[in-house]
């Protein structure tokens, strides 16, 4: 069997990880990939987002299976495309995937179907907005609606702010396309919580949530990124919460997506805040693994969990799973490079110790490999280095003292990954 992982973050290099993993003698390619990736299979030099040129690689290397990692490829109808060409895919169809790639649609596909989140409307025109966001209180969150590579999101403590907001983002100044149309939404206060589930558009398995840390800096301060850390499991997901997701969130989401015409498969993520008294609503949908969600879920499935991908993807799943229970405890911490998400500074060198111990695994994303082998930072989010061990606290020690010992110039990142749950748990 062949297999193409189509990305070239962290995520997909943890997808490929393991892959490899479980189906070793499987071939393995990766469009573009990342130096990572080159470690443990074929990297094909292909973008994620071009999307005739990955068909025709998947025909010409006779790839059976292939797995989209980034949302961009979903959005503009890889899955379709690679379905149309009789090639088993996992990932949803574009019309699917607009449950991400339209903020407008989300929501209104949780109206219909009864799903919780927060109160919110839609707009196009800057008047109607002006008018929604004086006549409610603050602090208000705005949002565009379209793709925005996780700058689409703006909380604004002020009416003013969220005015200025709404502004530019529908004057196309902001973002583009994607603000032209925006969701202006009341302000939910509580912890987040990102529940991923493995789904054909009938079964759900929920795979061990996971908890992002957006902010840029430590204490959960300085601006949002893509995400510069991530540990699993975390103990406030009860049973009772998982079955309460399942019920009150994805079956309904999926039942309606059917009766839309739009059926789901992939992997379905809730980005969810939970109240403070537990109850869960949805900030927003992703049609994908999260990143770096994905470095702290993935490496923590049991060996062989790859095969539900696989399954999904040929369209022969018939677990009779609820859930995966994780095998340990995870902490991903991200390495981004001075001035990651604004300016991302480009070239360092990176001093990659080639043993960090059996606990520990490497993921590499923004990071590029010189002819003499030297691997130099070539992106925002550089390497995102999971920790692994029977707890969180103890995961969180093996991750830090990795990065520790990782050297570029500007290395940039947070030392408290995990800190609510080590907060919980009453660990130092
Ligand atoms: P989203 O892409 O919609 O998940 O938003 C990105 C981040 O903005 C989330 O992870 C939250 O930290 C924050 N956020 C989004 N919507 C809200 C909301 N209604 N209330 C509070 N924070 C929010
Ligand atoms: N870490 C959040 C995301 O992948 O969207």
């Amino acid at each position: 069997m062949s297999i193409l992982v189509v990305g070239g973050g962290g995520r997909e290099h943890a997808l490929c990880w393991a892959l490899h993993r479980d189906t070793p003698d499987a071939g393995l390619f990766a469009a573009p990939g990342n130096p990572g990736t080159a470690t443990l299979g074929t990297n094909l030099p292909i973008a994620a987002t071009d999307v005739d040129a990955l068909v025709a690689a998947v025909i010409q290397h006779d790839i059976e299976v292939t797995i989209i990692g980034p949302e961009a490829p979903l959005a503009a109808g890889l899955a379709d495309k690679l379905h149309d060409a009789g090639r088993a895919v996992f990932g949803p169809s574009q019309a699917a995937a607009r449950l991400e790639s339209s903020k407008a649609y989300a929501k209104e596909v949780m109206r219909r179907a009864g799903v919780p989140t927060g109160a919110s409307e839609t707009f196009t025109d800057l008047a109607a907005a002006l008018a929604y966001i004086e006549a409610h209180a603050e602090p208000l969150v705005v949002k565009a609606s379209g793709l925005a590579a996780g700058k689409g999101v703006v909380v604004c403590a002020a009416r003013a702010e969220a005015a200025d907001v709404a502004r530019a983002m529908l004057a196309g100044s902001a973002l583009g396309e994607a603000g032209r149309e925006i969701v202006v939404e009341e302000f939910l206060e509580g912890e987040e919580l990102s529940v991923l589930a493995l789904t054909d558009g009938e079964r759900i398995v929920i795979l061990p949530p996971a908890q992002d840390h957006k902010r840029l800096s430590e204490g959960d301060t300085g601006p949002n990124t893509g995400g510069m850390g991530a540990y699993c499991p975390v103990t406030l997901t009860t049973d009772e919460l998982l079955a309460r997701v399942r019920r009150d969130v994805l079956e309904p989401v999926l039942r309606e997506m059917a009766a839309q015409g739009a059926p789901y498969e992939g992997v379905l993520y809730a980005g969810l805040m939970l109240a403070p008294d537990g109850t869960p609503k949805v900030l927003e949908f992703n049609c994908r693994f999260g990143d770096p969600e994905a470095q702290a879920i993935l490496p923590i499935l049991p060996k062989g969990a790859t095969k539900h991908l696989i399954d999904i993807a040929r369209g022969r799943w018939r677990t009779k799973r609820q859930v995966i229970a994780p095998t340990r405890a995870a902490v991903t911490t991200v390495l981004a490079a001075r001035g990651y998400p604004e300016k991302p500074e480009k070239g360092a060198a990176i001093r990659l110790p080639s043993d960090l111990g059996p606990n520990v695994v490497v993921f590499h994303a923004g990071t590029a490999r010189d002819a003499d082998g030297t691997i130099r930072a070539a992106g925002g989010r550089v390497l995102s280095v999971t920790g692994l061990g029977s707890g969180v606290a103890a995961a969180a020690r093996v991750s830090r003292a990795a990065c520790d010992k990782i050297a570029f110039e500007g290395k940039t990142w947070r030392r408290d990954i995990a800190w609510r749950e080590l907060q919980r748990a009453g660990a130092p």
